[in-house]
């Protein structure tokens, strides 16, 4: 993407100008994206002029309402290369996480089964499964990582046995930008007859993702980081797979038939989607689509990664500066600078207009297996450029000045 083009993609984000009406370097794209004008447009127009409820009203606008509901979901099967009957919308990926450790796992795992998670993953993708390991008596591993900071699939293999029924990995790291083989991780998992659940949060707004080509079983991401609404992800999960699972939540829509003697359960995608949906945000989740497929994810990740590697080689340059995470990553990179804690670089980073996240970022083992308390993280978008790159690092030489 040439620095016009992202010119012109900033133009298309009212949230990139800031308060005082400079431009604001939004570098935190990996907590959430900012939302390109389409998208509110959609959102707004799903909330106002087009308002209805869906799957029920008998009346012309709740129709169409339903049938925009239903075009969203096969665009988003369409986007990640899956099949409509395929898509559950959730809240996010973690309650999609969530639905497929509590469902599929309450209903195929036992005790001393296993699990396999590994270092990296993002609290989401460990705390649904400790709280089903507890509930089912099954027993989680965690697969190391390489001494650039992915996961170490060679190690993985190594662990995998037979009483493995699920596998989870991120796709890319939110911390360390490193991105996964997951076609690997698939053929491994399916080696010793164990499912592989794929978090693709950070994954799905950088890179071209097709679930057929990378032969995982489950595929969650969120919207509000592909360019969409908060309160919508999705869950993609094998038809087959998702047929045979029980309910996760009780509620109107999900149900076939209700009587006090015996309920039955509508079909998947609908069994899982109990009470009024998030109807706007999936207008807003489908606007997001079609506004990052018009770019197409193949510029995305060639600018990102650019990006990415400017950024590491720059940091490298500086003294007292550690960067984690290996060479190529798909637009993250987490820093720390001796002798300022994170939150202080953020903090006055944040006086020039720079965002930066500063934390944890909801990993904390790795966190600790990196030896440091938290991380600065940098993350690009589709509208990031060289001056949120020269503006982070002119605000990280102020703060080592004053920092002495
Ligand atoms: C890798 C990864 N997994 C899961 C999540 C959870 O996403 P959400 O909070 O939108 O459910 C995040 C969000 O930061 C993430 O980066």
């Amino acid at each position: 993407m040439s620095s016009t083009d992202t010119l012109t993609r900033k133009a298309d984000f009212p949230g990139l100008v800031a308060v005082d009406g400079r431009e604001w370097h939004y570098l935190d794209t990996a907590a959430t994206a900012q939302k390109p004008q389409v998208v509110i447009d959609a959102v707004t127009n799903a909330l106002g002029r087009d308002y209805a409820t869906v799957h029920r009203g008998v009346y012309s606008r709740s129709a169409e309402m339903t049938l925009a509901y239903e075009a969203a979901r096969r665009k988003v099967a369409g986007f990640i290369g899956g099949t409509e009957d395929e898509i559950v919308f959730t809240r996010g990926a973690t309650e999609a996480i969530n639905l497929v450790a509590s469902s599929w796992g309450g209903a195929n795992l036992k005790a001393g089964d296993r699990i396999l998670l590994s270092v990296l993953e993002h609290h989401s993708n460990i705390v649904p499964w400790q709280l089903i390991a507890e509930r089912t008596g099954a027993l989680i591993d965690i697969c190391p990582l390489t001494e650039d900071g992915r996961i170490d699939l060679d190690a993985a293999q190594a662990m995998l046995t037979s009483a493995h029924k699920l596998v989870a990995l991120a796709h890319v790291s939110n911390v360390l930008g490193s991105q996964l083989d997951v076609r690997r991780a698939a053929d491994m998992a399916h080696a010793v007859g164990a499912k592989l659940l794929v978090d693709g949060c950070q994954a799905v707004p950088r890179l071209t993702v097709d679930v057929a080509a990378l032969d995982c079983d489950f595929y969650v991401f969120s919207a509000h980081k592909l360019y969409g609404p908060t309160g919508i992800g999705a869950l993609w999960a094998r038809a087959e797979i998702l047929d045979a699972m029980p309910p996760y939540q009780g509620g109107g829509s999900m149900i076939d038939r209700v009587t006090f003697e015996r309920t039955t359960y509508a079909p998947a995608p609908q069994r899982f989607e109990a009470g009024t949906p998030a109807i706007v945000e999936a207008i807003g989740l489908a606007a997001a689509v079609d506004y990052v497929s018009a770019i197409g994810l193949d510029v995305a990740e060639r600018h990102e990664r650019a990006l990415a590697a400017q950024l590491r080689d720059a940091l490298r340059g500086m003294n007292n500066v550690t960067v984690f995470g290996p060479e190529d990553t798909a637009g993250i990179v987490s820093f720390a600078v001796d002798g300022i804690h994170p939150h202080d670089l953020g903090t006055i980073l944040d006086e020039a207009n720079v965002a930066i996240r500063a934390g944890h970022h909801c990993a904390q083992p790795l966190m600790e297996h990196l030896g440091v308390p938290a991380t600065a993280r940098a993350s690009f978008g589709l509208y990031s450029d060289e001056n949120d790159i020269s503006a982070l690092l002119a605000g990280i030489e102020r703060t080592k000045r004053i920092f002495g």
